[in-house]
Formats: C-alpha cells, structure tokens, sequence
C-alpha cells in the first residue's frame, strides 16, 4: 500500500524510559524521552518503580510528541508501541496505552519488536545518514542484548550470533560499578576511556565459538583485578580511572570487532550497522568507521538520538507495517520475551 500521507504515534516503555514519537512517513516531526532518574540510587533498573513512572510519565510525554509535531490525534493514521521484550510492567503501561488510544480513535493498531526497532532506526529518513541496502549485518548492542543479525529486508532477519551471558551493555555498567561509578555507567566509561590509555591494562578475552558472545567472564576478571590491585595500593581505582576504563572499553570493542569480522567472513556480506544504546559508544564508534578505510566495508551509524531507546524507531517500523497493513487486535499481549 502507498500512502503519502500517514501520521504515525509510536510508543516505547519497555525499560526505563518513557518515550513517544510522531512520524509522518519515514520523517520523524517529534521525538519525546522521559528517562527515569529514579533508579540511579539503586545502582539498577527497578521493575516496580519503572512500570510506576511510566504511568506518571506517559500523558506528558505523548501530549508532548504531538504538540511538538503540531499533530492532532485526529489525523494519527495507526498507533505504534513496543510489545517486547522487556520489562512486563513496564510494557503494559504502553501497550495498555495504545490500545485504548487506538480504540478510541477508531484507527489500527500495531505492535512493534523492540530489537527490530533497533535495527530499522537506519530507516528514518534523516538530512546526511545514508539508509542500508539489504541485505546487511546489524550489531545491536544494548543494556539487554548482544547479537549479530542477518538482515535480508524489513521483516526478514535472522540472528546469526548472540551473548550467551551477560549483555555488552551490562558489562560497562558493571564494570563501572565495581569502579564505584554510577548508573549506568556506560556513557562515562566512555568518557573517562577518551582520557587514558587503552593498553595500561590487559583483559583476556572470552573464547566463544562461532558468532557468539560472552561478558561475564571479563566482569569477573575486572573484579578479581580490581580486588588485588587495591591490597597493593588502596587509591589504585582513583589514581589510574581513567587507563581503566580505557582498557576495559579496548577489550570490549576488540570482542565485539573480533566477531563481527568473522561474521562478514561467514557471510560474505560487508555492509554493517550498528544499534542499541551501546552503539553510541566512541570507542565502538571509531572502530566501526575505521573499518571502510581498513577493510572496504560499508557502515552505518545511527543518529544519537536513535541509539538508545526512543519511540522514532518504534514509528519506523509502525510505517512499515502500516504499509504492509500489519495490524493487531485489542488482544495483543505484551511479551517479556518474544519470538526474533
Ligand atoms: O538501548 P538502551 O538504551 O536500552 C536497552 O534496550 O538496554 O541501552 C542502554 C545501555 C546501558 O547499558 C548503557 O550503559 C549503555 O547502553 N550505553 C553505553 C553508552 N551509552 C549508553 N555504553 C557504553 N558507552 C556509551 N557511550
Ligand atoms: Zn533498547
């Protein structure tokens, strides 16, 4: 189906951030993020109180989309919002949402896999970033998820690798917090990273066959680094953050480049892009560019704001399934963990 003129409302509140969006086509007119600042004290993201803020967060937050996109609810074309994965509380505040919202304006429906949405974000059209042919490789890497899919079209991915332990994103959250950072402390490894020496410090790397990751080991031997570094020397976090950090994010970018080079081995293809909250990562950044220069791949990474979690992804692939009218009833259920 075309459709020039099809304004979508897209919803995420799979985590800890509240987020809507409005799209018209594949151009996005607002995109609105409450983050929950509430589970920094916690060192963690708290389910209870996730899905609690979500509920205080969700008015505001879509009033705010459409009148940033100078949309009213009676021209929205369909309603977009994440089904999963994620936390269950948190996404049946925004499917519950959606549906009412949909039903009430008698428009369709649609659901959305949040780990697609991660991918497809390459698909907003957006002034100077190129958009994938496919087929493509996707490194998605975020708080919840390593993997290394198989892009053959919008709905045609498969996942050719993945963690079999922790996410890349949970390794740089624990790694800072054994450092005493708070959370998440991924953005500020990267921060200190850039100040300090990648090669102060030597991490072994996991040994996973194929595609696959692995994180928890690294963690543990940070840990037990950490631990007999400061017998010797109790200041030794203070005095040396910042060639830690660099470290750590050395070894962690080597792992993830390490596979993804097997992987356009395996596959022949060497067209890459990158998503998820990790992807904004400078380290990860570099490297990936590096890549067109050293290799003769093609790469794409997103726009900031479209690497961490945010409901413009999730409209992409509404516009998508709007196009090739993928709708839900009201009897959609929300998935913690759904089917790729
Ligand atoms: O995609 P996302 O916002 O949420 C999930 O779906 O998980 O990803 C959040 C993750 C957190 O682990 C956070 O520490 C990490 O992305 N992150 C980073 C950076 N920015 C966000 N990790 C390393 N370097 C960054 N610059
Ligand atoms: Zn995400």
């Amino acid at each position: 189906m075309q459709n020039s003129e099809v304004f979508i409302l897209a919803i995420e509140s799979s985590c800890d951030d509240t987020a809507a969006a409005v799209l018209h086509n594949d151009k996005v007119l607002s995109n609105v993020v409450a983050n929950q600042l509430i589970h920094a004290q916690y060192g963690g993201v708290v389910p209870e109180l996730a899905s609690r803020a979500h509920q205080q967060n969700i008015v505001p937050v879509i009033d705010a989309a459409l009148r940033q996109a100078n949309i009213s609810k009676e021209q929205l074309s369909a309603i977009a919002f994440t089904q999963g994965p994620g936390l269950m509380g948190s996404l049946l505040v925004g499917s519950s949402f959606a549906k009412s919202m949909a039903l009430a304006l008698g428009i369709p429906l649609v659901s959305v896999n949040h780990m697609h949405a991660h991918i497809l974000a390459h698909f907003i059209d957006e002034e100077g970033f190129e958009k994938p042919n496919f087929p493509f490789l996707a490194l998605t890497i975020s708080g919840g998820h390593t993997q290394i899919v198989q892009v053959n079209d919008f709905f045609d991915m498969t996942i050719i690798g993945e963690t079999t332990d922790d996410a890349v994103g949970e390794a740089f959250d624990k790694s800072a917090k054994i450092l005493g950072l708070p959370y998440p402390g991924g953005p500020l490894v990267d921060k200190l990273a850039q100040l300090g020496n990648p090669k102060a410090f030597a991490f072994t790397k996991p040994k996973v066959p194929g595609l696959n990751f692995s994180f928890s080991g690294l963690k543990t031997a940070i840990l037990y680094f950490v631990q007999k570094k400061k017998l010797e020397n109790p200041n030794f976090i203070a005095e040396n953050i910042n060639d830690i950090c660099a470290s750590i994010q050395y070894t962690i970018v080597e792992i993830l480049m390490d596979k993804l080079k097997l992987a356009v081995k395996e596959t022949g293809i060497n067209q890459i892009a990158i998503g998820g909250g990790v992807s904004a990562n400078s380290g990860i950044r570099t490297a990936i560019k590096d890549t067109e220069q050293k290799y003769g791949w093609k790469t794409f990474v997103p726009k900031f704001e479209y690497t961490t979690d945010n409901a413009a992804m999730i409209g992409i692939v509404g516009y998508q399934k709007f196009l090739s009218q993928q709708f839900e009833t009201a009897a959609v259920v929300s998935k913690a963990r759904i089917q790729f």
